[in-house]
């Protein structure tokens, strides 16, 4: 059966309102901006207002995606979301943002953490590319705010809430595309997970283990040190599945966890900081909404523009991680 190509249509972002900064978190733990900033570059981060829930925050960042698309609700027939932190145990969050926003076909979320939305790239680009849906919206939301220990200043300064979002549309032209033909498209993505390290980034909770939600712990040491060498290779893995180079990419597009391991991952796939798309000052680690929120920011800056090379990245809790190549 002859493979689709599959395009990106336009993106879409949001960010809750409230702002928490650095020097606001240093009254609730025991933190400095300068120790934040110099450790990870976070300045600030978003917070979700009470009663405003992931499934909120997708609608939002879907609707602009839409928008940019020139499109509607129902043009769309299926929709992956990536989240750690749904409405509802189930059903998925995804089909609070179907109702919402009328969609047809399917929806459905993907668990996969900070590379969630690499899994839900991937998902939906394997559905597009075999015809069993027409037009998507790949989606990262989480409100990290909720899942968050406020006593343990190793974790709680990193991470904010947030959503980003791409329109992906499955073309009749046969299969991916080249390198050397210039045409937009996915190119391919690449996933890794290694349950070895669960107990690095994890959740101390659970519905099958204590009933209870539970809050975030992690090794933050050991997992600095992960990030870098899978990250890269990763990205180099799938470069060299295309006859490519990091420095043949316009824009990096990473996973805004922490601006030390982006720098250190760009330098190792060979392409310079200033092609990396780099927002983590302004909303910390928004897990699987980081790389959608970099990307439309990317885009709405002017920074990527139509037919640029665009090498999408992310690792986390599973570990997982996962690299994606298009030409936007
Ligand atoms: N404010 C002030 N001091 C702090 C804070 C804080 N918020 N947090 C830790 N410290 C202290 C520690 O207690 C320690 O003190 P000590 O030397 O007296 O024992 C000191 O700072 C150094 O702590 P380290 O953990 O060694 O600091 P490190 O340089 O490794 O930075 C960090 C910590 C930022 C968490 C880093 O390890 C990191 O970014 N890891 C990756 C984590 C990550 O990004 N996870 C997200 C999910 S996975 C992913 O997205 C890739």
């Amino acid at each position: 059966m002859t493979e689709r190509r599959v395009v990106a249509l336009g993106s879409g972002s949001y960010l809750p309102e409230k702002i928490l900064t650095n020097e606001e978190l240093s009254k609730i733990v025991d933190t400095t901006d300068d120790w934040i900033r110099e450790r990870t570059g976070i300045r600030k981060r978003h917070i979700a207002a009470e009663g405003e829930f992931t499934s909120h925050l997708a609608i939002k960042a879907a609707e602009r995606a839409l928008e940019a698309s020139g499109l509607t609700g129902p043009d769309i027939d299926l929709i992956v979301l990536a989240t750690t932190t749904p409405d509802n145990t189930f059903p998925a969050t995804a089909t609070r943002v179907q109702a919402a926003l009328k969609t047809k076909g399917f929806a459905f979320d993907v668990q996969s953490v900070c590379s969630g939305f690499l899994y839900a790239l991937s998902v939906a680009d394997a559905f597009l590319a075999r015809g069993q849906a027409k037009r998507a919206l790949v989606i990262g939301a989480e409100t990290y705010s909720r899942i968050l220990d406020w006593t343990e200043r190793e974790t709680c300064v990193l991470f904010g809430d947030g959503a980003g979002a791409v329109v992906l549309e499955g073309r009749e032209a046969v299969g991916a595309p080249t390198a050397a033909s210039g045409e937009p498209g996915i190119f391919g993505t690449l996933l890794r997970s290694d349950g070895n390290f669960y107990d690095i980034l994890y959740v101390d909770g659970g519905v099958s283990s204590t009933q209870t939600t539970g809050h975030l712990r992690m090794k933050g040491r050991e997992v600095f040190r992960h990030a870098v060498e899978k990250l890269s290779s990763v990205g180099e893995d799938l470069l060299a599945r295309h006859g490519l180079k990091g420095e043949d990419v316009d824009w990096i597009v990473p996973h805004q966890a922490n601006s030390r391991i982006i720098d250190s991952t760009a330098r190792r796939i060979g392409a310079s900081m200033d092609k990396v798309i780099l927002t983590v000052a302004e909303h910390g680690n928004t897990s699987a909404a980081s790389v959608p929120l970099a990307l439309d920011w990317g885009v709405r800056s002017g920074k990527i523009r139509k037919g640029d090379l665009l090498l999408l990245e992310a690792m986390g809790g599973g570990l997982s991680w996962g690299a994606a190549l298009l030409r936007w």
